[in-house]
């Protein structure tokens, strides 16, 4: 794969297609972990009226760092998993004392946040700081198996590495964020788990799977 005509294609697709989402009405490093966290266990469309909730009733760092807990649950009431709330806000409650209420830009530092794992420092430091980290979730591993016919186990805790090495070899140094999202969004919209649209994909002919006919079987995943 030729990674520059890859992005070209990629980002191009994304430029035209991308939705027009409340998190990406600017890269405001808090606003792009907010909605990071909730999207982790959670659909778009049941994220969207929390997330413009949630940013109304704690539009900063501070905001949120001095709410009470209770109005912070309260507010997350319905998107569950409520240990990811109580995380953000320990996390921005640090970030809020040690850094100034400035997100950190560098890995070492996002990730030493609570709650923060590699996916959503990734997502921040590409999407809000604009530097060329991967951000690998469970759509982007099946799609780059996908794009470069990679077999390895995605429920294998260990072959996140292998997917975030492959994204590092292909990732648009011009856009990361853009980069980053469109994988994402190809995931969500075309290269989907049963039946991908290959015919709709924009980097259909950069993809070993499309190549050999194994996108159907693309990605293995083991039964835990
Ligand atoms: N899923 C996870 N992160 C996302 C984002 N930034 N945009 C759309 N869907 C997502």
């Amino acid at each position: 794969v030729n990674a520059k005509k890859f992005g070209d294609d990629l980002v191009g697709w994304f430029e035209q297609e991308m939705r027009d989402l409340p998190w990406r009405e600017n890269q405001d490093p808090y606003r792009v972990w907010v909605s990071e966290i909730m999207l982790q266990q959670t659909r778009v469309d049941t994220v969207i009226p929390y997330y413009n909730r949630f940013m109304e009733q704690f539009p900063t760092v501070e905001a949120l760092a001095n709410a009470p807990e209770d109005q912070v649950l309260k507010a997350w009431e319905g998107l569950g998993y409520y240990s990811r709330a109580r995380n953000l806000q320990a996390a921005v409650r640090e970030v809020h004392e040690t850094y100034n209420g400035i997100v950190p830009d560098s890995p070492k530092e996002i990730f030493a946040l609570k709650g923060v794992g590699p996916y959503t420092a990734g997502a921040i430091l590409s999407i809000a700081y604009g530097k060329p980290e991967p951000a690998v979730d469970g759509n982007v591993m099946r799609v780059m198996s996908r794009i470069l016919s990679i077999w390895d186990d995605i429920a294998k805790p260990a072959s996140r590495k292998v997917f975030e090495a492959a994204v590092r070899e292909l990732i648009y140094r011009e856009n990361p964020s853009y980069f980053n999202q469109a994988l994402m969004e190809l995931g969500a919209i075309v290269c989907t788990p049963t039946s991908p649209s290959c015919f709709l994909c924009p980097v259909q002919s950069h993809c070993a799977a499309f190549a050999e006919g194994s996108q159907q079987e693309l990605p293995v995943k083991s039964k835990k």
